[in-house]
């Protein structure tokens, strides 16, 4: 991170930076991201616990430090436990990513209410009370504090077979936009990140057939989907002060896939 565009930034202290879903996909990215620049972070894992170690490794060896936390981000409960672990390694939160999402892609004629609260319990209701207690947290400590929400071009564009996760993004975009103005006064930013089509687990069957990549790929005006590397160094700048005057939107990091058409 840098100052005024060319000096490095040397903060006091290490910020400290709570990453939901941080093991794997754009989460992992975030993680080294933030640990590159010399950060202390905090992530919960659910699945993937094989892939801690090396994450943790990779951190140390960038200057960073991260800590695993065993806990369910979809219980009030959960989310706790990842701020005091949080608080118990590092001594105050910073900056709090609610960056965990799943999808299931069924239709709306198609969904199942299992299938429903789970997209809504990760997506949705995970952001709404991980928001909660960041905000909590950055007004215990007096200070200010930042939020960043991982959304999706979803928020605002409608995917038919997706529904569910439309229906969850489009509440973190209303999420942020409420709770940005509500906390504005305490020095308290919110803002989303809208990521189009990225290269991770969540899209592993788009990107393994070719016909559905090339697809996809077309559909997108920068002709590429993204690297989950280009979808963390926003969420730096978007937590960073040289964001200092956003709150209460959307950053839409999607290669232009919302704006472009496959024309006549
Ligand atoms: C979804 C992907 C989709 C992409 C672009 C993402 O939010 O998770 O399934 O390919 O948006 O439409």
């Amino acid at each position: 991170m840098t100052a005024q565009g060319s000096e490095p930034r040397q903060p006091e202290r290490p910020l400290t930076i709570v990453v939901t879903g941080g093991n794997t996909g754009i989460g992992a990215a975030i993680v080294a991201a933030f640990a590159r620049a010399g950060g202390n972070v905090a992530m919960d894992f659910v699945s993937n616990r094989d892939a801690n170690a090396a994450i943790v490794a990779d951190a140390a060896d960038a200057g960073g430090r991260v800590v695993p936390v065993d806990a369910d981000i979809t219980a009030q409960a959960g989310l706790e436990r990842i701020r005091d672990a949080a608080l118990e390694a590092f001594g105050r939160i910073d900056v709090w990513v609610n960056n965990a999402g799943l999808e299931t892609r069924h239709s709306l004629l198609e969904t199942s209410e299992a299938d429903f609260d789970r997209v809504i319990a990760v997506d949705l209701k995970a952001t709404f009370f991980g928001t909660q207690v960041a905000a909590r947290q950055f007004l215990a400590q007096g200070g200010p504090g930042v939020v960043v929400n991982v959304s999706s071009v979803h928020e605002d564009w409608p995917m038919p077979g997706n529904t569910t996760y439309c229906v969850a993004k489009g509440g973190v975009r209303m999420l942020t936009r409420t709770a940005g103005v509500e906390l504005g006064g305490h020095g308290i930013r919110v803002v989303n990140v809208a990521p189009g089509a990225v290269d991770t687990p969540i899209n592993t069957a788009t990107m393994a057939d070719p016909d559905q990549r090339a697809r996809l790929t077309d559909a997108i005006p920068l002709h590429a989907v993204a690297t989950p590397e280009q979808i963390a160094d926003v969420v730096v700048f978007a937590a960073s002060p040289q964001a200092a005057y956003m709150t209460a939107t959307t950053i839409v990091v999607d290669g232009g896939i919302m704006q472009g058409s496959v024309g006549l």
